[in-house]
């Protein structure tokens, strides 16, 4: 039996991945390049809902790309890409957005969260339909599944209603896409402020731990990240936020359960189990960084292998337009 497919995105907002990224997306989809037919994209069409500066826009996208080759993600067996060099994302987006009700869009919850930070009207209208782009993304590639956290699942059930009723009016012409439940990566905190989440939007920069940061920045911010004054190393949310996230983050980089954890520095004291955590997180990031130091390096073999996914995601993404096409009476 075919694999199922798998589609994902990230969005180049930032100048590096941080943990919470890499534990709670990019780790996983290179796992799941072992049981899928696996598409990834680095969401540019998405990041211009914010009117990022062309140069910038152009940096993040490649150093996104370069951090998803370096974290695992292997060109021969996925089909990794970006968004706007695949037109089509596009031109889907248009036709779906005409199936779509004012209301059912205006429902979308993740756009009053968004938007909130802009005065009344203001807004733009990218970040608006941007849940039906994403629908066209999905869409596309006939994804069986898409792995989604929380706060995407609203999201991918308006796909899932885009698809039906695409179907139902034009006759079959997509997959509709089930979510993937991720492994369940518990939200990585801020590390100064342990009980927001780590994101690239945190107040301080001291908070988040970037996977192209250097070793003698990541040492200190794990050794400065806030606590309770006691010295238990134990998982406790309501009383200890802050040590909880740690253990987290030291469980999930190495494979450790919690409880055993606990049991290994029991009676130790927050300074060696912070020392612990700091040497994973550098010992993870590290290969990344320097791969994707290399790759950038060598623009013209980011800038092949970033074609070689573009023609694999193009193959599928025609083939679904033609229909697309041909059905809507184009
Ligand atoms: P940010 O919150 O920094 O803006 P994104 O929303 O772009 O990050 O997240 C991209 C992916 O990384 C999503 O799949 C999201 O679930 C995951 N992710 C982001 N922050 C965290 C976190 N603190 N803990 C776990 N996963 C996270
Ligand atoms: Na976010």
């Amino acid at each position: 039996m075919a694999r199922p497919r798998v589609l994902s995105g990230i969005q180049p907002t930032a100048d590096s991945f941080h943990l919470g990224n890499y534990l709670g997306a990019v780790r996983q989809w290179v796992a799941l390049q072992e049981t899928h037919d696996a598409f990834y994209m680095v969401v540019d069409l998405h990041a211009i809902t914010v009117n990022p500066s062309p140069a910038e826009l152009r940096r993040r996208t490649r150093v996104a790309a370069a951090q998803l080759f370096a974290a695992g993600l292997d060109p021969e067996r996925s089909s990794v890409f970006v968004q706007s060099h695949v037109r089509e994302h596009a031109e889907l987006a248009w036709v779906l957005i005409c199936q779509t009700g004012m209301g059912e869009a205006g429902r979308m919850t993740q756009f009053k969260d968004k938007s909130s930070k802009y005065g009344e009207g203001s807004a733009g209208v990218g970040l608006f339909t941007y849940p039906i782009l994403q629908a066209a993304d999905i869409l596309l590639y006939q994804a069986d599944q898409v792995p989604v956290g929380a706060d995407q699942k609203q999201h991918l059930e308006l796909s899932r209603d885009l698809a039906q009723r695409f179907n139902n009016r034009y006759g079959r012409t997509f997959t509709v896409p089930s979510p993937y439940i991720l492994k369940e990566v518990e939200k990585i905190t801020d590390l100064q402020d342990p009980t927001a989440k780590m994101s690239k939007s945190s107040s301080s920069p001291q908070g988040i731990l970037d996977v192209l940061e250097q070793p003698g920045p990541l040492r200190k911010k794990v050794m400065r990240a806030v606590t309770d004054t006691g010295t238990d190393v134990v998982a406790d949310d309501e009383n200890k936020p802050g040590i909880t996230n740690l253990l987290r983050i030291l469980s999930a980089i190495t494979a450790t359960p919690i409880p055993e954890l606990e049991a290994r520095y029991a009676g130790q004291g927050y300074g060696t189990f912070k020392k612990d955590v700091a040497e994973a997180v550098v010992d993870a990031f590290a290969p990344i960084r320097e791969r994707t130091e290399k790759l950038l390096g060598d623009e013209a073999e980011l800038d092949r292998m970033l074609a070689a996914g573009a023609a694999k995601a193009r193959a599928v993404a025609a083939e679904t337009m033609a229909h697309v096409r041909e059905n809507i009476g184009f």
